[in-house]
Protein backbone atom coordinates (compact mmCIF):
# COMPACT_ATOMS: atom_id res chain seq x y z
CA UNK A 1 0.00 0.00 0.00
CA UNK A 2 2.54 2.32 0.90
CA UNK A 3 5.17 4.16 -1.54
CA UNK A 4 8.44 2.32 -1.52
CA UNK A 5 11.34 4.67 -0.20
CA UNK A 6 13.15 4.44 -3.50
CA UNK A 7 10.36 5.00 -5.51
CA UNK A 8 10.59 8.11 -8.15
CA UNK A 9 6.86 8.81 -8.30
CA UNK A 10 6.67 12.82 -7.46
CA UNK A 11 4.06 13.33 -4.40
CA UNK A 12 0.80 14.95 -5.40
CA UNK A 13 1.08 16.11 -1.67
CA UNK A 14 4.33 17.95 -0.15
CA UNK A 15 4.09 16.06 3.33
CA UNK A 16 4.53 12.62 2.09
CA UNK A 17 7.17 10.21 3.95
CA UNK A 18 9.73 7.72 3.22
CA UNK A 19 6.97 4.87 3.83
CA UNK A 20 4.65 6.80 1.33
CA UNK A 21 2.36 7.93 4.26
CA UNK A 22 0.90 11.37 4.20
CA UNK A 23 0.43 13.62 6.98
CA UNK A 24 -2.38 15.73 7.22
CA UNK A 25 -2.92 16.11 11.16
CA UNK A 26 -0.54 18.11 12.94
CA UNK A 27 -0.77 18.54 16.94
CA UNK A 28 0.18 21.45 18.53
CA UNK A 29 0.97 21.40 22.64
CA UNK A 30 0.63 25.09 23.44
CA UNK A 31 2.05 24.64 27.47
CA UNK A 32 3.78 22.20 29.32
CA UNK A 33 1.64 23.70 32.30
CA UNK A 34 -1.20 21.57 33.88
CA UNK A 35 -3.67 22.11 36.46
CA UNK A 36 -3.73 18.35 37.13
CA UNK A 37 -1.07 15.72 37.42
CA UNK A 38 -2.22 12.69 36.09
CA UNK A 39 -0.04 9.42 37.00
CA UNK A 40 0.82 8.46 34.10
CA UNK A 41 1.62 12.08 32.67
CA UNK A 42 3.90 13.24 35.27
CA UNK A 43 5.65 13.04 38.20
CA UNK A 44 4.37 14.88 41.53
CA UNK A 45 6.82 17.32 41.45
CA UNK A 46 7.39 18.34 37.61
CA UNK A 47 9.23 22.21 37.18
CA UNK A 48 7.37 23.67 34.03
CA UNK A 49 9.49 25.71 31.21
CA UNK A 50 10.64 29.14 31.55
CA UNK A 51 8.33 31.27 29.40
CA UNK A 52 11.32 32.39 26.42
CA UNK A 53 11.58 28.67 25.78
CA UNK A 54 7.73 27.89 24.91
CA UNK A 55 7.18 28.77 21.46
CA UNK A 56 4.77 32.24 21.70
CA UNK A 57 0.72 32.53 20.37
CA UNK A 58 2.15 34.41 17.53
CA UNK A 59 4.49 31.95 16.45
CA UNK A 60 2.30 29.02 16.75
CA UNK A 61 -0.34 31.05 14.41
CA UNK A 62 2.79 31.26 11.76
CA UNK A 63 3.17 27.67 12.16
CA UNK A 64 -0.34 26.30 11.62
CA UNK A 65 -0.74 28.84 8.56
CA UNK A 66 2.91 26.87 7.59
CA UNK A 67 1.62 23.45 7.97
CA UNK A 68 -2.18 24.25 6.48
CA UNK A 69 -0.21 25.56 2.85
CA UNK A 70 1.53 22.00 2.78
CA UNK A 71 -1.74 20.01 2.79
CA UNK A 72 -3.00 19.54 6.13
CA UNK A 73 -6.58 19.85 7.01
CA UNK A 74 -6.50 18.79 10.34
CA UNK A 75 -5.04 20.82 13.90
CA UNK A 76 -5.73 19.44 16.78
CA UNK A 77 -4.57 21.89 20.04
CA UNK A 78 -3.28 19.99 23.50
CA UNK A 79 -0.97 20.65 26.10
CA UNK A 80 -0.35 20.26 29.27
CA UNK A 81 -3.55 21.32 29.74
CA UNK A 82 -4.14 24.17 26.71
CA UNK A 83 -6.95 26.00 28.31
CA UNK A 84 -4.87 27.13 30.87
CA UNK A 85 -2.45 28.72 28.39
CA UNK A 86 -3.06 32.91 28.43
CA UNK A 87 -5.12 34.49 25.87
CA UNK A 88 -5.27 30.37 23.76
CA UNK A 89 -8.67 31.39 22.39
CA UNK A 90 -7.01 34.19 20.38
CA UNK A 91 -4.86 31.72 18.93
CA UNK A 92 -7.75 29.48 18.46
CA UNK A 93 -9.58 31.92 16.36
CA UNK A 94 -6.71 32.84 14.31
CA UNK A 95 -6.43 28.95 13.53
CA UNK A 96 -9.93 28.83 12.84
CA UNK A 97 -9.62 31.56 10.32
CA UNK A 98 -7.32 29.17 8.44
CA UNK A 99 -10.43 27.36 6.89
CA UNK A 100 -10.21 30.01 4.48
CA UNK A 101 -6.99 28.17 3.57
CA UNK A 102 -8.03 24.44 3.07
CA UNK A 103 -8.00 23.58 7.17
CA UNK A 104 -11.39 21.50 7.74
CA UNK A 105 -10.87 20.98 11.37
CA UNK A 106 -9.82 22.51 14.42
CA UNK A 107 -9.83 20.45 17.60
CA UNK A 108 -8.94 19.95 20.92
CA UNK A 109 -7.71 17.76 23.90
CA UNK A 110 -8.65 18.78 27.40
CA UNK A 111 -8.80 17.76 31.12
CA UNK A 112 -12.30 19.07 30.99
CA UNK A 113 -11.19 21.12 34.32
CA UNK A 114 -11.94 24.53 32.71
CA UNK A 115 -14.87 23.90 30.21
CA UNK A 116 -17.06 25.05 32.11
CA UNK A 117 -16.39 28.88 31.68
CA UNK A 118 -14.78 28.24 28.56
CA UNK A 119 -16.49 26.07 26.41
CA UNK A 120 -18.80 28.43 24.91
CA UNK A 121 -16.07 30.62 23.61
CA UNK A 122 -14.36 27.54 22.30
CA UNK A 123 -17.35 27.00 20.14
CA UNK A 124 -17.34 30.87 19.05
CA UNK A 125 -13.83 30.48 18.10
CA UNK A 126 -13.77 27.82 15.65
CA UNK A 127 -13.03 25.01 17.82
CA UNK A 128 -15.25 21.43 15.85
CA UNK A 129 -14.78 19.16 18.44
CA UNK A 130 -13.24 17.92 22.22
CA UNK A 131 -11.86 15.20 23.58
CA UNK A 132 -12.15 15.36 27.34
CA UNK A 133 -9.70 13.22 29.76
CA UNK A 134 -11.99 10.97 32.02
CA UNK A 135 -10.51 8.17 33.77
CA UNK A 136 -13.11 7.61 36.72
CA UNK A 137 -16.64 9.07 37.77
CA UNK A 138 -15.34 8.19 41.71
CA UNK A 139 -14.38 11.14 42.86
CA UNK A 140 -11.91 9.62 45.14
CA UNK A 141 -9.95 7.33 42.48
CA UNK A 142 -10.24 10.78 39.85
CA UNK A 143 -8.12 12.51 42.44
CA UNK A 144 -6.15 9.70 43.13
CA UNK A 145 -5.22 9.24 39.09
CA UNK A 146 -4.73 12.76 38.62
CA UNK A 147 -3.59 13.78 41.81
CA UNK A 148 -4.94 17.31 42.50
CA UNK A 149 -8.17 16.86 39.75
CA UNK A 150 -11.71 16.99 40.89
CA UNK A 151 -14.64 15.10 39.15
CA UNK A 152 -17.26 17.39 39.76
CA UNK A 153 -15.55 20.23 37.87
CA UNK A 154 -14.94 18.44 34.95
CA UNK A 155 -18.45 16.72 35.13
CA UNK A 156 -19.89 20.65 34.30
CA UNK A 157 -17.38 21.09 31.79
CA UNK A 158 -18.88 18.00 29.68
CA UNK A 159 -22.18 19.47 30.36
CA UNK A 160 -21.50 22.47 29.28
CA UNK A 161 -19.39 21.44 26.52
CA UNK A 162 -22.85 19.82 25.41
CA UNK A 163 -25.35 22.79 26.22
CA UNK A 164 -22.97 25.23 23.69
CA UNK A 165 -23.51 22.63 21.19
CA UNK A 166 -20.46 20.32 20.42
CA UNK A 167 -21.28 17.38 18.82
CA UNK A 168 -18.99 14.06 18.91
CA UNK A 169 -17.49 14.92 21.91
CA UNK A 170 -15.15 11.90 22.85
CA UNK A 171 -13.75 10.85 25.95
CA UNK A 172 -10.38 9.57 26.42
CA UNK A 173 -9.83 7.09 29.24
CA UNK A 174 -6.38 5.57 30.14
CA UNK A 175 -7.06 2.42 31.97
CA UNK A 176 -4.56 0.79 34.53
CA UNK A 177 -4.70 -2.32 35.68
CA UNK A 178 -5.63 -2.23 39.59
CA UNK A 179 -6.56 1.77 39.48
CA UNK A 180 -9.90 1.64 37.25
CA UNK A 181 -9.72 -1.45 35.07
CA UNK A 182 -12.62 -2.03 36.70
CA UNK A 183 -14.48 1.06 35.46
CA UNK A 184 -14.55 0.19 31.84
CA UNK A 185 -17.84 -0.70 31.96
CA UNK A 186 -19.55 2.02 33.59
CA UNK A 187 -17.58 4.84 32.00
CA UNK A 188 -18.63 3.15 28.59
CA UNK A 189 -22.66 3.21 29.82
CA UNK A 190 -22.04 7.20 31.32
CA UNK A 191 -20.61 8.00 27.36
CA UNK A 192 -23.69 5.64 25.80
CA UNK A 193 -25.85 7.51 28.50
CA UNK A 194 -24.93 10.78 27.60
CA UNK A 195 -24.44 10.41 23.96
CA UNK A 196 -20.73 10.88 24.26
CA UNK A 197 -17.77 9.20 22.26
CA UNK A 198 -15.33 7.34 24.30
CA UNK A 199 -11.57 5.86 23.57
CA UNK A 200 -9.97 3.08 25.84
CA UNK A 201 -6.27 4.11 25.85
CA UNK A 202 -3.26 1.47 26.91
CA UNK A 203 -0.89 3.65 28.62
CA UNK A 204 2.24 4.60 26.85
CA UNK A 205 5.67 4.80 28.79
CA UNK A 206 6.87 8.21 28.08
CA UNK A 207 8.83 9.98 30.87
CA UNK A 208 9.60 8.64 34.57
CA UNK A 209 6.75 8.99 36.55
CA UNK A 210 7.56 7.63 39.87
CA UNK A 211 3.69 6.48 40.48
CA UNK A 212 3.26 3.05 39.26
CA UNK A 213 5.35 0.17 37.22
CA UNK A 214 4.02 0.82 33.71
CA UNK A 215 4.26 -2.51 32.77
CA UNK A 216 2.45 -3.89 36.28
CA UNK A 217 -0.24 -1.41 35.35
CA UNK A 218 -0.74 -2.78 31.67
CA UNK A 219 -4.37 -3.66 30.45
CA UNK A 220 -4.99 -4.35 26.96
CA UNK A 221 -7.38 -2.93 25.08
CA UNK A 222 -8.53 -6.76 24.37
CA UNK A 223 -9.04 -7.14 27.90
CA UNK A 224 -10.85 -4.22 27.95
CA UNK A 225 -12.77 -5.16 24.90
CA UNK A 226 -13.55 -8.95 26.80
CA UNK A 227 -14.60 -6.65 29.52
CA UNK A 228 -17.23 -4.60 27.61
CA UNK A 229 -18.49 -7.84 25.54
CA UNK A 230 -19.98 -9.15 28.66
CA UNK A 231 -22.56 -6.36 28.96
CA UNK A 232 -22.53 -4.48 25.36
CA UNK A 233 -22.71 -6.15 21.54
CA UNK A 234 -19.99 -4.43 19.83
CA UNK A 235 -19.43 -4.13 16.46
CA UNK A 236 -16.22 -3.03 14.65
CA UNK A 237 -16.62 -0.70 11.72
CA UNK A 238 -14.46 1.42 9.70
CA UNK A 239 -15.20 4.69 11.32
CA UNK A 240 -12.31 7.33 11.60
CA UNK A 241 -11.94 9.88 13.04
CA UNK A 242 -8.39 10.58 11.46
CA UNK A 243 -6.93 9.79 14.63
CA UNK A 244 -5.29 6.26 16.14
CA UNK A 245 -8.92 4.92 17.81
CA UNK A 246 -10.73 2.18 16.39
CA UNK A 247 -14.01 2.05 16.93
CA UNK A 248 -17.06 0.05 17.97
CA UNK A 249 -20.54 0.49 17.76
CA UNK A 250 -23.44 -0.64 19.84
CA UNK A 251 -26.59 -1.39 18.32
CA UNK A 252 -29.35 0.87 18.73
CA UNK A 253 -26.95 3.96 20.28
CA UNK A 254 -25.43 7.12 18.69
CA UNK A 255 -21.72 6.38 21.09
CA UNK A 256 -18.97 5.14 19.56
CA UNK A 257 -16.44 2.55 21.70
CA UNK A 258 -13.03 3.59 20.96
CA UNK A 259 -9.74 1.96 21.64
CA UNK A 260 -6.48 3.11 21.35
CA UNK A 261 -3.74 0.22 21.42
CA UNK A 262 -0.40 1.33 20.78
CA UNK A 263 1.18 -1.81 22.53
CA UNK A 264 -1.50 -4.75 21.34
CA UNK A 265 -2.65 -3.29 17.53
CA UNK A 266 0.30 -1.27 16.47
CA UNK A 267 -1.33 1.69 14.31
CA UNK A 268 1.87 2.99 13.17
CA UNK A 269 1.44 2.03 9.44
CA UNK A 270 -1.09 4.16 9.25
CA UNK A 271 0.16 7.12 10.65
CA UNK A 272 -1.09 10.60 9.10
CA UNK A 273 0.24 12.82 11.85
CA UNK A 274 3.39 14.92 13.22
CA UNK A 275 3.41 17.39 16.41
CA UNK A 276 4.86 20.25 17.90
CA UNK A 277 6.51 20.27 21.49
CA UNK A 278 5.70 23.04 23.81
CA UNK A 279 9.31 24.38 22.48
CA UNK A 280 8.90 23.95 19.27
CA UNK A 281 10.35 21.09 18.69
CA UNK A 282 9.10 19.23 15.21
CA UNK A 283 8.47 15.48 16.71
CA UNK A 284 8.18 13.42 13.61
CA UNK A 285 6.85 10.47 15.90
CA UNK A 286 5.50 10.22 19.67
CA UNK A 287 7.65 7.62 20.33
CA UNK A 288 10.96 8.51 19.46
CA UNK A 289 13.17 11.76 19.51
CA UNK A 290 13.49 12.19 16.08
CA UNK A 291 12.83 15.86 15.54
CA UNK A 292 13.56 19.30 14.45
CA UNK A 293 13.93 22.89 15.62
CA UNK A 294 11.33 25.05 14.68
CA UNK A 295 11.91 27.45 17.04
CA UNK A 296 14.97 28.50 16.05
CA UNK A 297 14.06 28.85 12.44
CA UNK A 298 10.65 30.84 13.49
CA UNK A 299 12.96 33.03 15.28
CA UNK A 300 16.01 33.29 13.69
CA UNK A 301 14.08 34.25 10.72
CA UNK A 302 10.99 36.03 11.39
CA UNK A 303 8.13 36.04 8.63
CA UNK A 304 9.87 34.01 6.18
CA UNK A 305 7.36 30.84 5.91
CA UNK A 306 9.28 29.44 2.83
CA UNK A 307 12.12 28.74 4.93
CA UNK A 308 9.89 27.27 7.44
CA UNK A 309 8.34 24.79 5.06
CA UNK A 310 11.43 23.93 3.79
CA UNK A 311 12.09 22.87 7.12
CA UNK A 312 8.91 20.88 7.56
CA UNK A 313 9.29 19.44 4.20
CA UNK A 314 12.50 18.38 4.99
CA UNK A 315 11.65 16.72 7.57
CA UNK A 316 9.36 13.93 6.11
CA UNK A 317 12.97 12.53 5.00
CA UNK A 318 13.27 11.52 9.08
CA UNK A 319 9.94 10.43 10.25
CA UNK A 320 10.65 7.00 11.69
CA UNK A 321 8.43 3.85 11.00
CA UNK A 322 6.82 4.14 14.11
CA UNK A 323 7.42 3.82 18.23
CA UNK A 324 9.85 1.07 19.66
CA UNK A 325 7.63 1.66 23.09
CA UNK A 326 8.78 -1.05 25.52
CA UNK A 327 6.93 -1.56 29.33
CA UNK A 328 9.52 -2.97 31.45
CA UNK A 329 12.26 -1.03 32.91
CA UNK A 330 13.25 2.77 32.73
CA UNK A 331 11.15 4.55 29.77
CA UNK A 332 13.63 5.31 26.45
CA UNK A 333 11.78 8.39 25.71
CA UNK A 334 12.54 10.73 28.64
CA UNK A 335 10.36 13.65 27.76
CA UNK A 336 6.93 13.63 29.68
CA UNK A 337 3.00 13.60 27.62
CA UNK A 338 2.91 17.24 28.89
CA UNK A 339 5.59 18.37 26.61
CA UNK A 340 3.80 17.24 23.35
CA UNK A 341 -0.10 16.22 24.21
CA UNK A 342 -0.12 12.81 23.43
P1 LIG B 1 -9.48 12.14 17.19
O1 LIG B 1 -9.27 13.32 16.33
O2 LIG B 1 -10.77 12.22 17.95
O3 LIG B 1 -9.26 10.84 16.49
O4 LIG B 1 -8.38 12.25 18.38
P2 LIG B 1 -6.97 11.62 18.64
O5 LIG B 1 -7.12 10.24 19.18
O6 LIG B 1 -6.11 11.79 17.45
O7 LIG B 1 -6.40 12.59 19.79
P3 LIG B 1 -6.40 12.60 21.37
O8 LIG B 1 -5.70 13.87 21.74
O9 LIG B 1 -7.75 12.38 21.92
O10 LIG B 1 -5.44 11.41 21.76
C1 LIG B 1 -5.92 10.19 22.29
C2 LIG B 1 -4.73 9.30 22.60
O11 LIG B 1 -4.13 8.90 21.38
C3 LIG B 1 -3.64 9.95 23.46
O12 LIG B 1 -3.22 9.03 24.44
C4 LIG B 1 -2.54 10.18 22.46
O13 LIG B 1 -1.29 10.12 23.08
C5 LIG B 1 -2.75 9.02 21.51
N1 LIG B 1 -2.16 9.29 20.19
C6 LIG B 1 -2.55 10.21 19.27
N2 LIG B 1 -1.76 10.15 18.20
C7 LIG B 1 -0.84 9.18 18.46
C8 LIG B 1 0.24 8.65 17.74
O14 LIG B 1 0.57 9.08 16.63
N3 LIG B 1 0.96 7.65 18.31
C9 LIG B 1 0.66 7.18 19.53
N4 LIG B 1 1.40 6.18 20.01
N5 LIG B 1 -0.37 7.65 20.25
C10 LIG B 1 -1.09 8.63 19.72
N1 LIG C 1 -0.20 7.16 27.85
C1 LIG C 1 -1.38 7.24 27.17
N2 LIG C 1 -2.15 8.32 27.15
C2 LIG C 1 -1.73 9.38 27.85
N3 LIG C 1 -2.27 10.59 28.01
C3 LIG C 1 -1.45 11.32 28.79
N4 LIG C 1 -0.38 10.60 29.15
C4 LIG C 1 -0.53 9.38 28.57
C5 LIG C 1 0.25 8.20 28.57
N5 LIG C 1 1.41 8.11 29.23
C6 LIG C 1 -3.55 10.97 27.40
C7 LIG C 1 -4.41 11.89 28.25
C8 LIG C 1 -5.15 12.70 27.22
C9 LIG C 1 -4.42 12.46 25.92
C10 LIG C 1 -3.99 13.66 25.20
O1 LIG C 1 -3.28 11.70 26.24
O2 LIG C 1 -5.29 11.18 29.03
O3 LIG C 1 -6.46 12.26 27.08
FE1 LIG D 1 -2.60 17.33 32.69
FE2 LIG D 1 -3.39 15.92 30.61
FE3 LIG D 1 -1.10 15.32 31.71
FE4 LIG D 1 -3.38 14.85 33.04
S1 LIG D 1 -2.73 13.91 31.07
S2 LIG D 1 -1.54 15.83 33.89
S3 LIG D 1 -4.67 16.46 32.43
S4 LIG D 1 -1.54 17.18 30.68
Amino acid sequence: MHLLSGDSTPAAAPLVDRFGRQVNYVRFSVTDRCDFRCVYCMSERMTFLPRARVLTLEELAALGRAFVELGVRKIRITGGEPLVRRNVLWLLRELGRLREHGLTELVLTTNGSQLERMAADLRDAGVARLNISLDSLDPARFQRITRVGRLDAVLRGIRAAQAAGFQRLKLNAVILKNRNHDEVVDLARFAIDNGLDISFIEEMPLGVIGDHDRAEAYYSSDAIRADLERVFALTPTTENTGGPSRYYRVAGVDSRIGFISPHSHNFCGDCNRVRVSVEGRLLLCLGQEHSVDLRHILRAYPGDRERLKRAIVAAMAIKPRGHDFRLGGQPVILRHMNHTGG
